[in-house]
């Protein structure tokens, strides 16, 4: 089963409570953090998303778009995150770093930049409960999708499947109505959206069309009959 993950990055920061709300339905709510290093654009940091998990009953899934995130991650835990994503291209320990967010009690995910290759970190999935393959350079919501991230999405998922990995595979970036069957396709099961859900005149209904067309694409997606849609 598809889990769409709408991001709060293109809702109304001045109304982070009632725009948590309108997407209810949601699976998880993605929340952007940006240190204006990593990435050269700045948002929130732990008080906000201490204030956020307070707010909303749909868990929080923060992608840590910063430096130093074996410093700082564990700290999101504890603000109330259900899901936390450090990049690889940051991590000086990624094993520990994953290792310490599970102990927390959290789900640890390990994101990758479009020009990082999932290659490199076949060893370490089975450490994390999600892969983010960025299908943008992370910085800024409503970029183009970057089609030429799907070959890396469909063999993220032929590592997942050669190791029987419970691992849930998301995409994040210009996923929208007409991108997120290619991705659904090519592999992914975690779908984030901002503009394509936060721009919508209704999101509620946004997220349900993102979830009917990912649900029915990966009903008949060959990756899916392997091993059957990663459990929720
Ligand atoms: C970009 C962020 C995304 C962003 C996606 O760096 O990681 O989560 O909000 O926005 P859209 O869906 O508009 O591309
Ligand atoms: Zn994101």
């Amino acid at each position: 089963m598809a889990q769409i993950n709408p991001s709060i990055l293109s809702a109304d920061f001045a109304r982070l409570a009632e725009e948590a709300r309108a997407v209810e339905g949601a699976d998880w709510l993605h929340v952007d953090v940006m240190d204006n290093h990593f990435v050269p654009n700045l948002t929130l940091g732990v008080p906000v998303v201490e204030s956020l998990s307070r707010a909303t009953d749909t868990p929080l899934d923060c992608h840590l778009m910063m430096e130093d995130p074996d410093r700082w991650a564990p700290q999101y835990v504890e603000a109330g995150a259900g899901s936390v994503t450090f990049h690889a291209e940051a991590a000086g320990a990624p094993v520990r770093l994953a290792r310490e967010i599970r102990a927390k009690g959290a789900r640890a995910a390990m994101a990758l930049k479009p020009a990082t290759p999932v290659e490199p970190y076949e060893d370490l999935l089975p450490e994390l409960d999600m892969l983010l393959v960025m299908t943008v350079e992370p910085g800024f919501g409503g970029q183009a999708f970057l089609d030429i991230m799907l070959p890396k999405i469909r063999r993220t998922r032929e590592l997942i499947n050669k190791h029987g990995l419970e691992l849930w595979l998301q995409v994040d970036g210009g996923v929208s109505e007409s991108t997120i069957e290619r991705c659904a396709e090519a592999g992914a099961d975690v779908f984030v959206a901002g503009s394509a859900v936060y721009g919508a005149e209704d999101p509620a209904q946004a997220v349900r069309t993102l979830r009917e067309r990912a649900d029915r694409t990966i009903a008949s997606a060959p990756w899916a009959c392997d091993h059957g849609a990663t459990a929720r």
